[in-house]
């Protein structure tokens, strides 16, 4: 936390914005519990004053019933990342600001609190957790504008701002945000491909003539995605039916299956191929009998690839087929971000235009996409 949020930090606690019943995520065990302040209020207070990610809605709201749901669909993100996005975001007096994602309104609190509630205004697709926010923020005393809609268009009736803050992950950064931020301004947003889970905030500035907003990714993050940008999985069958494997393709390759075998959030290998390979979804089979099979679905077409790999040899066999020559792609990719010194997410950084969004490394003339 920068010295500047203190105040903030320390008027306006998580716990004032947190319902009765949620289900803090414990980042040691990687497991959610559940508690419920009308039975056990201090085992409630110690999780609300944790640096954990605390899930308030499973399954947009469809969840019943104190277990935990299937995928969380609201929640209060962990304080420390709260904190870093906020001073990342770089605010100052008198400045006006949009949120997307309001949750629980906490975030949208402390921006009040700091440039007082009439800056902020905060947009959450949710009805039910519009609401609560809503009614968190006026009884806090921090009567923010809560808007129910899709963030994606930002809110144009109270632009321009200052700086947009998205406290949900994205694929696309939507050209609106750019029309409604003054040049100058600051888009902070959590972004990701579809390559796996990997994501980092974007810090954006928007340019002078208001076109363009470039700048680097600041730090890894996992927040959950956008509604509109949510991607099931690849239905293996419709890439890969009967007899399709023995028409593929074959051949080998020595990359060992340390950057592919794990799909996890801060990972850099997965951030990167995502940059570099753009349109496809990566999985990894449990490894069964010294053997892990690694998936590669193309979105733009059928292309499918899978590499093979074992712990009793040092070639893995490789099978693609279709237009697209993935794990060729993916390959090549990995062979150049080892060529770059393996570039950390703080080397990356993405331009947004009206024509869509290009990643570069180190500087935005670095780039390669067309
Ligand atoms: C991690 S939570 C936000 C945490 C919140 N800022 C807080 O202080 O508690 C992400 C929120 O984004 C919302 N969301 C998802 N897609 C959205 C969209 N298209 N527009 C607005 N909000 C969206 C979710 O419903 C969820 O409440």
């Amino acid at each position: 936390m920068t010295p500047d949020w203190t105040p903030a930090f320390e008027a306006v606690p998580r716990a004032a914005f947190l319902p009765d019943l949620m289900w803090p995520h414990d980042m040691e065990t990687g497991r959610d519990v559940v508690v419920d302040r009308t039975r056990d209020p201090e085992a409630w207070q110690g999780h609300a004053d944790s640096n954990n990610p605390i899930v308030t809605q499973w399954d947009d709201g469809a969840h019943e019933g104190t277990d935990p749901g299937t995928s969380f669909s609201s929640s209060s993100s962990m304080p420390s990342v709260v904190f870093s996005m906020l001073a990342d975001l770089d605010v100052h007096d008198g400045q006006r600001v949009l949120e997307i994602g309001t949750g629980t309104g906490w975030n949208s609190a402390l921006l009040a609190h700091r440039l007082g509630a009439s800056n902020v205004v905060t947009v959450e697709v949710d009805g039910d957790v519009a609401s609560a926010g809503r009614e968190a923020l006026e009884r806090f005393g921090l009567p923010v504008e809560v808007v129910h809609g899709d963030g994606f268009h930002g809110f144009a009736d109270r632009a321009p701002y200052d700086r947009v803050i998205a406290t949900c992950g994205l694929r696309t950064i939507p050209y609106a945000w750019l029309e409604q931020t003054t040049p100058g301004g600051v888009i902070l947003a959590p972004w990701g491909t579809y390559y796996g889970p990997s994501e980092a905030t974007a810090l954006l500035v928007v340019a002078g003539d208001g076109r363009s907003a470039s700048g680097p990714f600041t730090r890894p993050v996992a927040f959950m995605r956008m509604r509109s940008q949510r991607r099931g999985w690849p239905r293996h069958g419709e890439y890969v039916p009967a007899g399709a494997m023995e028409a593929a393709d074959r051949s080998t390759t020595r990359i060992g299956e340390d950057g592919f075998s794990s799909i996890e959030s801060f990972d850099v290998v997965g951030f990167a191929m995502g940059l570099r390979v753009p349109d496809v979804v990566h999985l990894a089979d449990r490894k069964k009998d010294g053997r892990r099979p690694v998936w590669f679905y193309g979105l733009t077409d059928k292309s499918w690839a899978v590499v093979d790999f074992r712990d009793d040899r040092k070639e893995a066999t490789v099978h693609q087929s279709g237009p697209r020559r993935l794990w060729d792609e993916v390959e090549d990719a990995y062979h150049w971000w080892v060529d770059r010194d393996r570039p950390g997410f703080e080397r990356f950084g993405l331009t947004v235009t009206a024509d869509g969004q290009i990643p570069w490394l180190d500087d935005p003339s670095n780039t390669w996409l067309p």
